[in-house]
């Protein structure tokens, strides 16, 4: 399994770019299922949740091409013929947001079998809300051996009021109600930029909808979409994760192809805690600390609250930041996985249920530490850029499923990182460090 070696004390400085959003990206290349026409999609973000989608779609009979060229990070997709609407467990177990074909399944095909996706490191992640908004649009629904049967003469429109705000589950419907028959009334919707994404790409393809972004979605079906062309919009997540790694290192680095407007909640809360955050142009920011940081509370919230997404980065800059800064956790259960790591690496950190209560500022030191999930592991990679040292990350497997080669970015702007395979690791990889740190 890959590591990475990193050095920390550097401050970023320079350009770093960020690319295209997974958790839009996911749903789009899910919406090419609607039609047997060839769907193309731009700023295709080369991580490994993308190829999961990839296969997953491939072995429903899709023809997908991925190509990460200079030019281009594009795929296109062809669901001509889908000879098996199931998505296998082998593939649904890696990567849960394969729960994303669900609806476009029933919506094309009449029928969906997908394995229940299961819980993850930060939650057991149900996909109830999605299940009853496609049997209040005529779906029955089946659970057996571990998968979940979806059938639908054809969906008919209907008014889905979600319990709760869900991502997925409001990208999910939003695909099955475009080709319902009638007109389908969603509220309590998720207001995600990656919504409104997914939306845009629909209707591209013939859709009609109105409100997506906000929480009442309108969408009136059609018989037929047809093919489109769709360029995927900047990761929000991952250009959050850069401001903080510019202020965490005390740097002067601007985080360039990202979209200001979807940052509002995250350039708040670290300009509450000192850091300088500037525009530059209508795509870049510029982010600058000396290092004297505040602390400043933080309660994730869905969308234009503070993300989720965000929480285990945040996390890491409050360790730096003088005085006590509590962070609380509302959507997920156990989102607090990178917490004993950070405490390994000299934070002082206590958790009570969802509430974790940092106190700073505390000088990291470097250490081996375990990458939990995705955005645990980039609250590590934060964490040894200012360590004391030279920290090595294990299980980086799952940073690569959501940052784009992470380490050469990050390394362009003057981080000391670099990745490894280990001692039985495949190809030319440097020797584990491991001897020396230990
Ligand atoms: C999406 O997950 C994102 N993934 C997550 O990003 C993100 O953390 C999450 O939204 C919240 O913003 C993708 O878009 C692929 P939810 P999703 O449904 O849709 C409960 C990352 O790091 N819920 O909005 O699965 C659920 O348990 C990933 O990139 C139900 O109870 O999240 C949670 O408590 C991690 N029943 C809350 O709702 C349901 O049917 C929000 O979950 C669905 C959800």
């Amino acid at each position: 399994m890959d590591k990475f070696v990193i050095r920390g004390g550097n401050p970023l400085l320079g350009t770093i770019r960020v690319s295209g959003a997974k958790n839009s990206a996911l749903p789009c290349m899910a919406a090419a299922i609607l039609t047997e026409d060839e769907v193309v999609l731009e700023n295709i973000p080369q991580v490994r949740d993308i190829e999961t989608e990839r296969k997953l779609l491939v072995s429903m009979g899709a023809e997908v091409e991925l190509g990460y060229g200079r030019a281009q990070h594009r795929t296109t997709i062809s669901c001509r013929v889908l000879s098996d609407p199931t998505a296998k467990y082998e593939i649904v177990k890696t990567m849960r947001a394969s729960s994303l074909v669900l609806g476009p399944l029933v919506a094309r095909c009449g029928l969906a079998r997908v394995a229940l996706p299961g819980g993850c490191a930060i939650g057991d992640r149900p996909i109830d809300l999605h299940l009853k908004g496609l049997e209040l649009m005529g779906a029955t629904i089946l659970q057996e051996h571990g998968y979940l049967e979806a059938r639908a003469e054809r969906l008919h429109g209907a008014h889905i009021v979600f319990d709760k705000i869900t991502v997925t589950g409001t990208e999910d419907l939003l695909m099955a109600a475009v080709l319902a028959e009638g007109e389908t009334l969603m509220e309590n919707c998720a207001r995600e930029p990656e919504v409104v994404d997914v939306a845009a790409l629909l209707v591209a393809m013939g859709a009609n909808i109105q409100g997506a972004g906000t929480s009442t979605i309108r969408v009136k079906g059609v018989t037929k979409l047809h093919g489109a062309r769709h360029r995927i919009h900047a990761d929000r997540i991952e250009a959050g994760t850069f401001l903080v790694a510019g202020a965490i290192t005390g740097g002067d680095l601007v985080v360039a192809n990202c979209q200001p407007s979807h940052l509002s909640a995250i350039i708040a809360k670290l300009e509450a805690c000192g850091v300088r955050i500037t525009a530059m142009g209508t795509d870049s920011l510029r982010v600058r600390s000396e290092g004297n940081l505040r602390a400043n509370d933080i309660s994730t919230e869905e969308y234009p609250g503070f993300p989720t997404d965000m929480q285990a980065q945040y996390m890491a800059l409050a360790t730096q930041a003088e005085g006590t800064t509590t962070v609380v956790e509302n959507i997920f259960e156990n989102r607090f996985m990178h917490v004993g790591e950070l405490v390994r690496m000299g934070a002082n950190v206590k958790v009570d249920g969802r509430t974790a209560t940092v106190r700073g500022k505390t000088p990291l030191s470097s250490a081996v530490v375990m990458c939990s999930d995705l955005r645990a592991s980039a609250s590590l990679v934060l964490a040894a850029l200012v360590a004391d040292g030279e920290s090595i990350l294990d299980r980086v497997y799952h940073i690569d499923r959501g940052y784009e080669r992470i380490e050469e970015k990050l390394r362009g702007v003057g981080a000391q990182i670099r990745r490894m395979g280990d001692l039985f690791g495949s190809g030319k990889r440097e020797v584990a460090l491991e001897a020396q740190v230990s």
